[in-house]
């Protein structure tokens, strides 16, 4: 392997399209949309893919542009990438050319460091670049990194690199976190999947997107089970084989529209919604007055009754799963400005993600901060079109909602962050009856 070599200097930022959102407010969306698999769980499983040599086929993947950044990532790497209809990707990792994650692929996304785990256990040794933050927190990978080491790995970090190598194989161990992460359980289970003997992650992530991850290990062959809630094991195999899997829904993105429908006193049907995955948020629209209704794979939100200035406020608190999830604070965030009282909103799992609340403010939201990670929306507030900029995915959704619920076109700026994690969704809010365009600006230097 090449030894440290100062690769920031190499850096050049990505080119990024600069597009807008156009989002003409004021029409509660009505009609039927079809959720598209889930980002979170898509991701891992690509990488997951290459803890085989033979061919994985996963069907349901989402086409965003963090799907398109792993099979790039992956393909720069040297392993066969197919894309052969929407939504389905077939990945062959046989040969693997380079074990390198470079920079490049960690500024674009920090689900890259998902390669960490997967490729150090069926390779031995990998480089790959520190994800970094992003613009909801600092968002460290020190976790996923003490998971490898007790693993077994040794982890060099130098220039920006960690240098991580396990001569030999991976050791099962008891993989103990201080605080639950999704990605940390997720690297640490996808490396014991070929380590040698039995491994214990506790506290492991409850999230649904884990569940399904585990569900694509074991038709690879993979011995890994959740044996109690916060408690994942894995026996370690030699050699895993090919598998297909069917990506499950994706209840953020399901969430953000179920959403859409509440603050502007509509009635959406969500085909592929799993309710059981959205318990939390489900509640949370009941105790604000928006109606839903569950069946098998399908969800209905209706709002009719209540609409824009007349929900309930309620507090809320995000948490690990199967508390309310973090990814869709900023959203239910919206919709309480439109509750008629005070709502108290906690983030809990990220320092930062209450920040983009100030571009919400410049469409007439009232919120006051009393922290960094404690907010008070003051409701009902009639909101009004404003030309704001998008900071991260959840908020550039998040001012979508809240620009469908104002009079007069709003100009989002950043619609690449949005395009990062949902399918299509200026179509879909157009099947809704919404009134919005993307429209280009030219080109804008770095990401996020
Ligand atoms: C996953 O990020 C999701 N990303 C995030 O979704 C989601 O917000 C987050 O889980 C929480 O649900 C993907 O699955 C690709 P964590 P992850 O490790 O795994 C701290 C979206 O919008 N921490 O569970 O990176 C961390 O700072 C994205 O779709 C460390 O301190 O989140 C946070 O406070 C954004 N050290 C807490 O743990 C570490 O090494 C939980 O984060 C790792 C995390």
């Amino acid at each position: 392997m090449a030894d440290a070599r100062p690769f920031h200097w190499e850096f050049e930022p990505p080119k990024i399209p600069r597009e807008r959102y156009l989002v003409n407010g004021g029409v509660a969306l009505e009609g039927t949309i079809q959720v598209s698999g889930a980002k979170n769980a898509a991701l891992k499983m690509l990488a997951a893919a290459t803890l085989t040599g033979e061919r994985c086929r996963f069907s349901n993947v989402p086409e965003i542009e963090d799907v398109r950044t792993m099979a790039e990532t992956l393909s720069d790497i040297g392993v066969v990438v197919d894309h052969p209809e929407r939504n389905v990707y077939e990945v062959s990792a046989g040969d693997v050319d380079w074990l390198f994650v470079p920079l490049e692929a960690a500024a674009k996304m920090r689900a890259s460091f998902m390669l960490l785990g997967p490729l150090l256990a069926r390779f031995g040794e990998v480089v790959i670049s520190n994800p970094g933050g992003d613009r909801i927190g600092r968002r460290p990978v020190d976790l996923h990194v003490d998971a490898m080491r007790a693993l077994g790995a040794t982890i060099d970090y130098r220039y920006g690199y960690y240098y991580a190598k396990a001569p030999g194989r991976l050791r099962a161990s008891e993989v103990r976190f201080p605080i639950v992460s999704v990605m940390g359980t997720e690297n640490a289970m996808l490396a014991a999947t070929l380590a040698d003997g039995h491994t214990v992650i506790r506290p492991a992530a409850q999230e649904p997107e884990v569940d399904d991850l585990i569900s694509f290990l074991q038709k690879m062959g993979a011995d890994v089970e959740r044996t109690y809630p916060d408690t994942i094991e894995i026996e370690g195999k030699r050699r895993l084989r090919g598998a297909e899997h069917k990506v499950m829904p994706d209840r953020i993105e399901a969430g953000t529209f179920a959403i859409a429908a509440g603050v502007t006193g509509g009635n959406v049907v969500l085909e592929g919604a799993d309710c059981a995955t959205m318990d939390a948020l489900v509640q949370v629209l009941g105790k604000a007055g928006v109606s839903v209704s569950c069946q098998p794979d399908r969800m209905e939100v209706d709002a009719r009754s209540a609409g824009p200035g007349k929900l309930k406020p309620v507090d809320i608190e995000t948490g690990p799963y199967p508390e309310l999830a973090t990814d869709i604070q900023p959203p239910t965030t919206v919709l309480l400005t439109q509750a008629a009282g005070d709502s108290r909103v906690h983030e809990e799992i990220f320092e930062d993600r209450l920040e983009w609340t100030g571009e919400l403010a410049k469409m007439g939201a009232k919120i006051e901060l009393k922290g960094p990670q404690l907010a008070i929306v003051h409701g009902p507030a009639k909101l009004r079109a404003a030309d704001v900029e998008i900071s991260d995915l959840r908020a550039g959704a998040s001012l979508i909602l809240a620009a469908l619920a104002a009079d007069g076109t709003s100009s989002i700026g950043g619609a690449h962050h949005v395009r990062r994690g949902y399918e299509n969704i200026e179509r879909k809010f157009l099947d809704l009856g919404a009134r919005i365009e993307r429209v280009q600006e030219g080109e804008l230097g770095t990401s996020e």
